[in-house]
């Protein structure tokens, strides 16, 4: 590998580690204003939390301070909407571009199984071969089309497929014997979230992720839908990290929730919204 891309994979992979903490906000590029995105505003003091932020050209520009140190890798892929046919993806960011936005890596996903499975992967070598001439790595997100069952052995093909075409790290879900999916895959695995589901579960997924051999997450909608994201974050760090289990950093998540307000101090907070 050449210094550029070990360079890049370095700012996305903590050195020290070997992990990452990816927190993704390229949610918009097919659902539109997603909970917890509307207003992007909200996710600036997640940004310091994370190793890289995974999010599209789009919100980068418009949204995202460019002084920030957290390094960016770019949703590169799309097309359908959620009311379509997801698998119908091209490229739809150049690496021109990447390199532009000064991007560590770029990611497209990829829907083994479905329709347009074929035009997907090959979307993907295309990538591949572009971004190594610019030493820039590239994510291939295992997407699930709605008829896939999530489990090791589609998961393990789609991972295992993804590596062979090139990819230097690939995102999946975390299933049941995660192990397998980690065992079969040449390249560093980070796991998506998925839908929201309560903090103690979602640090639990994270747990047995790493402990089954993922280097990480690209977590999205279970940090930035949590009634306290940024406790959420630093929690899934300290697991990605530290090895923590997932109850003690449960404790963490619990312990930096600001305290309910009583129903006088919401008076006055709203009545100091409206001033
Ligand atoms: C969508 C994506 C998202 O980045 C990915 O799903 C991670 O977000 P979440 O943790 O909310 O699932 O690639 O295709």
């Amino acid at each position: 590998m050449d210094f550029g891309m070990k360079n890049r994979l370095s700012k996305i992979f903590n050195p020290k580690t070997g992990k990452t903490v990816m927190l993704a906000v390229d949610h918009g590029y097919f659902q539109g204003p997603t909970t917890g995105l509307r207003d992007m505003k909200g996710i600036t003091p997640l940004i310091p939390n994370a190793d890289c932020l995974f999010v599209t050209r789009g919100i980068l520009r418009n949204c995202i301070d460019p002084k920030i140190d957290t390094p960016v890798c770019l949703r590169v892929s799309g097309g359908p909407s959620i009311l379509g046919d997801l698998s119908n993806e091209d490229i739809t960011t150049s690496m021109e571009e990447a390199v532009r936005l000064n991007a560590s890596g770029v990611g497209m996903s990829i829907f083994v199984g479905a329709k347009n499975e074929d035009r997907t992967i090959s979307n993907l070598g295309r990538l591949i071969n572009e971004a190594e001439r610019y030493g820039i790595p590239v994510l291939a997100i295992t997407a699930v089309g709605k008829e896939m069952a999530r489990d090791s052995r589609y998961l393990g093909l789609a991972c295992r497929m993804a590596a062979e075409i090139g990819a230097h790290f690939v995102k999946t879900y975390f299933c049941e014997d995660f192990h397998k999916v980690a065992e079969g895959c040449p390249v560093p695995i980070v796991i998506a979230g998925g839908k929201k589901i309560p903090e103690l579960d979602a640090l639990l997924m994270t747990e047995g992720a790493i402990k089954a051999g993922a280097s990480g997450v690209d977590m999205g909608r279970n940090i930035f839908q949590s009634d306290n994201p940024v406790g959420m974050i630093k929690a899934v760090r300290a697991i990605v990290h530290k090895g923590v289990s997932a109850k003690e950093a449960f404790d963490i998540y619990e312990k930096t929730k600001k305290p309910q307000s009583t129903g006088s101090e919401r008076d006055i907070d709203e009545q100091m919204e409206k001033v």
